[in-house]
């Protein structure tokens, strides 16, 4: 399977590019032309020239480099079941029906919708024409700074967790934090609640990340002590606060690479990330854990196996275009106005 890629790969030269999510297993991955976290994905995407972007990740990132890709460039998403379970929380009825009920009682003309990457393009577009944007987690707080700078509140969709730890970091009390559950009439809130609330956050999370609990931080700092927790800021608020530090995939593994020889972490994101930091680091003496013993998996980052990369890149060689992706023109222009801001954002 190796060869075959290396070799698919190879004859199509620069017209194909492969982005890599971090969260990709080791078989696929080394193919990739460029790894990052989802905000680097995606600036690649909006800046390669390749005719062909495979992407390696999951389908809100290949929408994403749809949208932000050229005239003539296609997208290909080699397992069309390679989903987001965060992203599946919130669909566009659900973020109207939200927006008409926040309309009714005066406060949507006060607020901003922001809307983590890992949303659908009809999501982000609904932002972008409400004057809000997109953010991904390397870039969270300064999109919060930036809707704050014009709005005295904030919608944000859909991750609730990504969206408490940015504001409680920026210094907002979890009083004027409300969460907003879409299967109840004003997400389940009084009118008084929503109106004093600067931050309405959307029920929803990451099944992978909401797995690592208060306690396995417990466990590290009782069996190893020393031992750096750091965590991915879709974990919950109580394990955020417990860390030594948070970030986007490529800050954790900036972390590690920037320590010391013998450091030790115990990381708290998904396992692939987490065993290939710990191989790779190991040679240097540092010690780098799973957060949570048994291990976090992305069952739809996983989908992507190298026997589909194989079949996009040798169709590609055939002349055919397989699982492409593709946003609705009605969509993209203002999913690319609110990508284009993230894009300004730090
Ligand atoms: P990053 O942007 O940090 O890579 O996160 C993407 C993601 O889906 C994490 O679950
Ligand atoms: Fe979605 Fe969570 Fe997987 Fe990231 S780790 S792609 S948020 S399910």
């Amino acid at each position: 399977m190796d060869a075959r890629i290396a070799s698919a790969k190879q004859a199509l030269g620069s017209d194909v590019v492969i982005l890599g999510h971090h969260y990709q297993r080791d078989e696929v991955i080394r193919f990739a032309d460029f790894c990052g976290d989802s905000y680097r994905l995606s600036q690649v995407a909006s800046q390669t020239g390749a005719r062909y972007i495979i992407f390696c990740g999951v389908h809100f990132m290949a929408e994403s480099a749809d949208v932000l890709s050229r005239e003539g460039q296609q997208v290909i998403l080699p397992d069309l079941n390679a989903g987001c379970s965060m992203a599946d929380m919130a669909n566009i009825a659900e973020v109207e029906a939200c927006w008409e009920q926040l309309e009714q009682l005066g406060i949507a003309r006060a607020t901003l919708p922001l809307t983590y990457m890992n949303s659908t393009a009809a999501i982000k577009a609904f932002c972008g024409e409400r004057g809000g944007l997109v953010c991904t987690s390397s870039n969270a707080a300064g999109a919060f700074r930036w809707a704050f700078a014009q709005a005295q509140k904030i919608l944000f969709l859909p991750d609730q967790h990504l969206g408490r730890n940015t504001a409680f970091a920026m210094g907002i009390p979890m009083a004027e934090m409300a969460v907003w559950d879409p299967f109840m009439i004003y997400g389940g809130n009084s009118p008084e609640r929503l109106r004093s609330a600067r931050v309405i956050l959307w029920k929803g999370h990451c099944s992978v990340h909401q797995r690592f609990l208060p306690e396995h931080v417990d466990r590290v700092r009782r069996h190893f002590p020393g031992m750096q927790v750091i965590v991915h800021p879709e974990c919950r608020w109580e394990v955020c606060r417990q860390a030594d530090a948070i970030g986007s995939t490529d800050r954790l593994i900036k972390i590690i690479a920037d320590a010391p020889r013998g450091s030790s972490f115990a990381v708290g994101t998904e396992i692939h990330l987490v065993n290939r930091l710990a191989r790779q680091h190991a040679p240097e003496g540092k010690h780098v854990i799973s957060l949570d013993e048994s291990g976090c998996l992305c069952t739809t980052m996983f989908r992507i196996s190298p026997q589909h990369l194989c079949w996009s890149l040798e169709s590609l060689l055939e002349g055919e275009v397989v699982n492409q992706v593709t946003v609705p023109v009605g969509v993209k222009h203002w999913a690319r106005v609110a990508l284009d801001r993230m894009l300004q954002v730090q």
